[in-house]
């Protein structure tokens, strides 16, 4: 067996691209010596050219706007979008580099089917049947410097699935799958670089790389879309500040839950999260009351329905009115995990005057809620919904009895936690001038 190797080298004598001209015509005449098996790798800046994808550079911002789908990160002017294309990088792929003075160009409209197309007009003009990549140039998270990639792919497993094989020690591969094209992608960019004009390269002697022309019959040539992370698989579809301002808005409340059981660490992250919160004179008044048992959850749920049906009674509400009551306080009865929040007032200050005093009392409520909000929202980021219930509210005496507390700890309500049966409803944005006055 010979020693595995491949060649790669740019394609000299391309002209400058024009709109409207046919790549693979243009590669053909340069009489590159293709051969079967080869791949042709073309920078997607002349594709665009070649498919008049020019645009006045006044609208550089506009055109951003028009090929993004969805912001990813934006840091002042820096926008990372996913484009039209599913791609997600720098602004959406419009380069202005490379272009005449007063023009950006865009991405090809397909670039698989740019792919394609160049790689039946080089079967057609030479015979050949070659593996096509249209490549674009590719900042990375975590990693310095740009590399190229393979936006669009014809007759080429982009992908090679090495699961289920084993490496050269017998150790089972259980994760490997190479992005082939991008790779290959990549080799081309050390031999085209980006000042010398040379857009367009060939790989040598991987065979393996390239689909035959049976394959294409077969019509499963996903292109580089399979490079694609699927949203599902994505753990970092956001930028930093993008994530935490989401998460916010991601804490719903959640009424029905399902059965699976909730992770008593991601409870404690929460909390730890929780106890972040903006407090006043350095106090800590949040305390977490865990009911992790089934017991504890239902002695203390049983004595609050007592407690609340004797409220109801004293009310003068009938027994078919308080039993319809009582049946619909089931969000905490049915969540697989509570959680009591408790405000404590240590380290307050006494004023001894009803209006300070009652300043003081509203600061420690005040910035246990802050607590409690920091918790719901930490829960939701562990993909746990919650709904915070008042009811401990009404009946502190009998929540500190059953759960044995200190009279000093006030229960805040009651937070139900478990993953969401369902999706929150949606709501409409709501206005932010409904909610400010400015001065
Ligand atoms: C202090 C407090 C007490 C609450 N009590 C209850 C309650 O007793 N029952 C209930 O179903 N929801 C209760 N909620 C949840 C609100 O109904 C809920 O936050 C509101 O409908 C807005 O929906 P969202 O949380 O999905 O944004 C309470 C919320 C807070 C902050």
């Amino acid at each position: 067996m010979s020693t595995p190797g491949y060649r790669v080298w740019a394609v000299p004598g391309l002209p400058e691209v024009r709109a409207g001209d046919d790549v693979a015509k243009l590669i053909a005449a340069t009489e590159p010596g293709l051969v079967d098996g080869d791949v042709v790798l073309v920078t997607s800046k002349i594709v665009s050219k070649a498919e008049g994808r020019t645009l006045a550079a006044e609208d550089r911002e506009a055109a951003i706007d028009a090929e993004t789908v969805r912001v990813v990160a934006r840091r002042g002017p820096l926008r990372i979008v996913e484009n039209r294309q599913g791609l997600v990088m720098a602004a959406a792929g419009v380069d202005a580099s490379n272009t005449p003075a007063g023009t950006v160009l865009l991405l090809p409209e397909d670039p698989d089917a740019s792919a394609r197309a160049i790689r039946t007009g080089l079967r057609d003009a030479l015979g050949v049947d070659v593996g096509v990549l249209v490549t674009d140039t590719f900042g990375r998270p975590w990693r310095n410097g740009l590399t190229d990639v393979a936006i669009g792919a014809a007759g080429v497993r982009v992908l090679d699935d090495l699961r289920g094989g084993t490496d050269a020690h017998g150790n089972p591969l259980s994760a490997t799958v190479v992005a082939t094209a991008d790779e290959l992608a990549a080799a081309g960019d050390l031999v085209k670089g980006k000042a010398a004009d040379l857009p367009v390269a060939v790989v040598r002697g991987l065979p393996q790389a390239v689909r035959d022309a049976a394959d294409d019959s077969a019509g499963d040539d996903t292109g580089a879309r399979a490079l694609v992370r699927v949203a599902a698989d994505d753990m970092f579809r956001l930028g930093t500040s993008e994530a935490v301002r989401e998460a916010v808005t991601q804490r719903r409340t959640v009424r029905a839950f399902t059965d699976e059981p909730v992770d008593p660490g991601a409870v404690r992250r929460a909390v730890a999260a929780a106890v972040t919160a903006p407090a006043p004179h350095h106090t800590t008044p949040w305390r977490f009351v865990l009911l992790e048992s089934a017991g504890s959850r239902t002695r203390l749920l049983d004595a609050m329905r007592d407690r609340w049906i004797a409220d109801l009674r004293a009310d003068g509400k009938s027994e078919e009115s308080i039993a319809k009551r009582v049946r619909r306080g089931d969000v905490l009865r049915n969540a697989p995990y509570l959680v009591v929040p408790c405000l404590v007032m240590d380290g307050s200050h006494t004023y001894g005057d009803a209006r300070r005093d009652a300043a003081e009392r509203e600061m420690f409520v005040v910035a246990t809620g802050a607590g409690i909000q920091n918790f719901l929202v930490a829960l939701a980021g562990e993909r746990l919904g919650s709904a915070w219930i008042s009811s401990t509210m009404f009946c502190r005496e009998v929540v500190r009895e059953v759960l044995e507390l200190p009279d000093s700890w006030d229960p805040m309500g009651a937070v139900a936690v478990g993953r969401a049966a369902e999706e929150p409803r949606t709501r409409p944005a709501r206005v932010v001038d409904d909610f400010v006055e400015v001065r």
